[in-house]
């Protein structure tokens, strides 16, 4: 247990030590504290390496803390925007978590420990936003992935990530392009990506005052995953129920036929 605690204090005295060496700024003397009070001490040495790496130059605050995951605001050397995103190894839910690995084949293989899993998980994620951003789908573009810590672009101005939809203030007469468009790019990821989001809401889309951002894609499955047809309609109707008070929405099934395709409908 001492052993423990001292080889901890070292690791962050470590990390101080180096983060301040290579001159990084840290903005926010409080997120390094998060980081430390959160996270593992394996967790903290990859984040270090991020920074001897010269991946990032400044650690900023954190933006968000949710079920699975910490988002904290950073730069890159070049002192352009990033958005560190860090599994959390303890309280991520391994099991939710394994039932969108297992299925997807390019992830069959993983079924080992949770950390393994987390570490697939983020691994997914990286490779998730980098089809859907080179499907040309308006997502951040992932830059970088170490075991349970993922880099990406940042989305929003002045350290300020741009606001979710659902506090966007979207206003009735504006409701129709933004729906249709969200449809639209539903129907890009299924077929230019081969992606379903499953997860998608106005929780997971940003808004930067003219166009949607699609965020948020570790649980995103490959169209021939088992359950990727329940994850379409999921989203669909989640984007529907959202919209309903704003524009005209259309109906879910003709949404669905037609972003899978009537024919492959056909026993
Ligand atoms: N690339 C980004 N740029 C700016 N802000 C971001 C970015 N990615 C995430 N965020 C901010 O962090 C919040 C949470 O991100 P995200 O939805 O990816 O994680 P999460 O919901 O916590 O994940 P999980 O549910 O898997 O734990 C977003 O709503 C947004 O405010
Ligand atoms: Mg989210």
């Amino acid at each position: 247990m001492v052993k423990l605690k001292l080889d901890r204090d070292r690791i962050i005295e470590k990390l101080d030590r180096e983060v301040s060496k290579l001159g990084v700024r840290i903005k926010d003397a409080d997120s390094m504290k998060v980081m430390e009070n959160v996270f593992d001490d394996q967790t903290l040495v990859a984040l270090y390496k991020l920074v001897n790496k010269g991946k990032l130059s400044v650690i900023g605050g954190s933006i968000s803390t949710g079920k699975e995951a910490n988002v904290f605001y950073a730069e890159d050397s070049e002192g352009a925007p990033v958005a560190i995103k860090i599994y959390r190894i303890q309280s991520a839910n391994f099991n939710t978590m394994n039932q969108y690995l297992v299925g997807d084949p390019r992830f069959s293989s993983v079924r080992k420990s949770k950390k393994e899993v987390i570490f697939a998980w983020t691994r997914k994620e990286y490779s998730n936003l980098n089809r859907a951003h080179d499907a040309g789908i308006r997502c951040p573009k992932a830059r970088y992935f170490d075991r349970n810590i993922l880099l990406m672009d940042f989305c929003g101005e002045n350290e300020i990530p741009y606001p979710q939809l659902r506090h966007a203030g979207i206003e009735k007469g504006e409701g129709q392009k933004h729906y249709d468009a969200i449809i639209h790019d539903i129907d890009r990821m299924y077929n230019d990506a081969g992606l379903v989001h499953a997860d998608l809401s106005e929780f997971n889309l940003l808004f930067d005052g003219s166009e949607h951002i699609i965020i948020d894609m570790g649980q995103a499955v490959t169209p021939d995953h088992p359950r990727a047809v329940k994850f379409l309609v999921r989203d669909i109707l989640n984007i529907n129920r959202f919209f309903a008070r704003l524009c005209d929405i259309r109906d879910e099934e003709e949404i669905f036929r037609e972003i899978i395709g009537e024919d492959k409908l056909q026993p």
